[in-house]
């Protein structure tokens, strides 16, 4: 666990230097810089995958390659062996051969496909991974500013983005790359002024997609960010149903539903047109270049009939159709790709949320210690120039029971917060035995202190499991003496399944007081030498 997190924190630090000042850096940065550095950031993730990578494409290049040479051995066949000369035999053999070309067109294309599947899958698995890892060392005050519905989207929505992409973007690209290259080579073949003609479009098409694309893009994080609210929505409502419910506000949560979700709709038809755009300009540019090869091939048929043929000017019409429709899958795939690197940058923005608490470099250890807790003119607020508390002073001895006492909203909790560093002071320190709390490890400090939050949160799983939470290592009888101590064994024994009662999510299938019990069970079985209690 605490190896996990030490390799962590270095890749996140290569990180940082790499890019200084972090997420929030990335807002300074050149819009185009930004796009490179996603792209550089998203290939290193393929890792030792790269291989697999390599293979999908030159499993697809050979199925390309293999399907477009069938149709030219078929008619050679046809014309040596069945209508020149009557060979049966030499005509089987060119089938036999042709057979085992579509089947090695149909096996590396399944290879292709294959390949491309595990690798995209497997590269997204590594990014879930880092993105987990990271958002279980943000500091508690990322998650106040950052709506957790927010941070779901970009977990799932936008890493869906991405493996879309990879999963269906190469191929088609390669596909596309071979089908042009194909259809270039055959038509240079015929004729070169012609060629020249047709590939007088593809100048026009290239600067349409990078203005179309560049719009496609910023529409496309609009639209994932619009998402996100979204999903933030639901989140929030879905949790506060029994308020919403006992106040009859299903009317005004509805209202305010519906302009998230018309602002969500609009940004994706934004998105939609944008990239539906491309289309009919690209069919606009292909109709041109036809024109101007009819023309030009007119001309030349008219004056120079020996060498341009009817023939030849009716192969090259076909041609300049046939070339728009890679073109086109080009297009569709930038699309494709445009919102996978939107998806990139709003997952590499929460990477790249420095917002966790700096650990010291070489951590005091904390051995066996009396557990003296001091606050020494402590002062925090949870904005700036918002002062919660300031000036506190106090010494909790070891061995004794130090109750704070005051009002509510005075920053009772606000003070455990600090003592567990959810948070940092902002000015003054904390100290346990002498030393502040920022030269310990975090986890050090997590294990010694064992805390009871004011609104204890329980996981969708049994009793058994919540309490042994903090120390699974526990034996059964070191959980029941707990409970007994917290006063919990009682009503745990009385319920059917006893300590296998199922909690549902949060526990909300026990009463308030009794999920205060299993709370001071779970902190009083994890065995600390500071015990805080949060109006317990
Ligand atoms: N996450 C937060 N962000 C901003 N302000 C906060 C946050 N949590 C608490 N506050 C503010 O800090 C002040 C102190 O809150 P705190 O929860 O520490 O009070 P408390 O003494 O524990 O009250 P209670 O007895 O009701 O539990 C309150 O005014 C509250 O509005
Ligand atoms: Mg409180």
């Amino acid at each position: 666990m605490s190896d996990n997190r030490q390799s962590g924190t270095t890749n996140s630090s290569k990180r940082r230097s790499m890019r200084p000042g972090g997420g929030h850096g990335s807002m300074n940065l050149d819009k185009a810089d930004n796009f490179n550095i996603s792209m550089k950031r998203l290939f290193k993730y393929f890792g030792r995958d790269k291989a697999f990578l390599i293979i999908g494409l030159l499993t697809i290049l050979a199925s390309v390659v293999l399907n477009t040479i069938a149709p030219g051995i078929l008619g050679a066949a046809i014309t040596n062996h069945l209508e020149r000369s009557l060979d049966i035999n030499a005509f089987a053999g060119q089938m036999v051969i042709l057979l085992f070309i579509y089947i090695g067109a149909f096996v590396t294309n399944v290879v292709s496909s294959v390949t491309i599947s595990f690798m995209s899958n497997r590269v997204i698995m590594r990014m879930r991974t880092e993105g987990f890892n990271h958002i279980q060392r943000l500091s508690i005050s990322y998650f106040d500013k950052k709506g957790i519905g927010d941070i779901i989207s970009r977990m799932t929505n936008d890493i869906d983005m991405v493996y879309q992409f990879m999963s269906n973007g190469f191929i088609n690209t390669v596909n596309a790359f071979f089908t042009i290259t194909g259809i270039i080579i055959a038509m240079f073949n015929l004729n070169l002024p012609l060629t020249l003609a047709v590939l007088a479009t593809l100048p026009v098409v290239g600067l349409m997609i990078a203005v179309i694309g560049r719009q496609v893009r910023k529409a496309a994080k609009e639209k994932q960010s619009q998402i996100g609210n979204l999903s933030a929505a639901i989140e929030e409502s879905v949790t506060g149903m029994k308020v919403i419910q006992s106040f009859h506000r299903e009317k005004s949560e509805q209202e305010k539903f519906d302009s998230v979700n018309r602002s969500a709709r609009d940004a994706s038809i934004e998105m939609a047109v944008r990239s539906y755009m491309m289309m009919p300009l690209m069919q606009l540019v292909n109709v041109f270049g036809l024109v101007f090869v009819v023309g030009l091939g007119g001309v030349l048929v008219v004056a120079n009939p020996e060498v341009y043929s009817i023939g030849l000017l009716t192969a090259f019409i076909v041609y300049a159709r046939k070339f728009f429709e890679p073109l086109r899958q080009v297009a569709q795939v930038y699309n494709m790709f445009n919102s996978a690197m939107a998806g990139a940058e709003r997952i590499f923005e929460v990477f790249d949320s420095t917002e966790e608490l700096p650990s010291p470099e070489t951590p005091v250890k904390l051995q066996e210690l009396p557990g003296r807790v001091e606050f020494d003119d402590v002062s925090f607020g949870y904005e700036e120039n918002k002062p919660v508390i300031s000036g506190i002073d106090f010494m909790a001895e070891p061995g004794q029971v130090t109750a704070i006492v005051g009002p509510t909203g005075a920053g009772k909790t606000t003070m455990i917060n600090l003592l567990a560093r959810f948070y940092d002071v902002n000015s003054g320190s904390i100290k346990i035995d002498g030393t502040d709390l920022r030269e310990y490890s975090r986890t050090d400090i997590r294990e010694l202190m064992g805390i009871v939050l004011q609104e204890p949160f329980f996981f969708a799983t049994t009793i058994r499991e919540n309490l042994m939470y903090g120390r699974p290592e526990a034996t059964e009888d070191e959980m029941i003496k707990a409970a007994k101590i917290a006063n919990a064994h009682h009503f745990i024994s009385c319920l059917p399944d006893g300590y296998d009662t199922k909690l549902t999510e949060r526990g909300m299938n026990i009463s308030q007081g009794e999920r205060q019990l299993l709370a001071i069970t779970r902190t009083v079985l994890s065995d600390p030498k500071i015990l805080v209690l949060d109006e317990a």
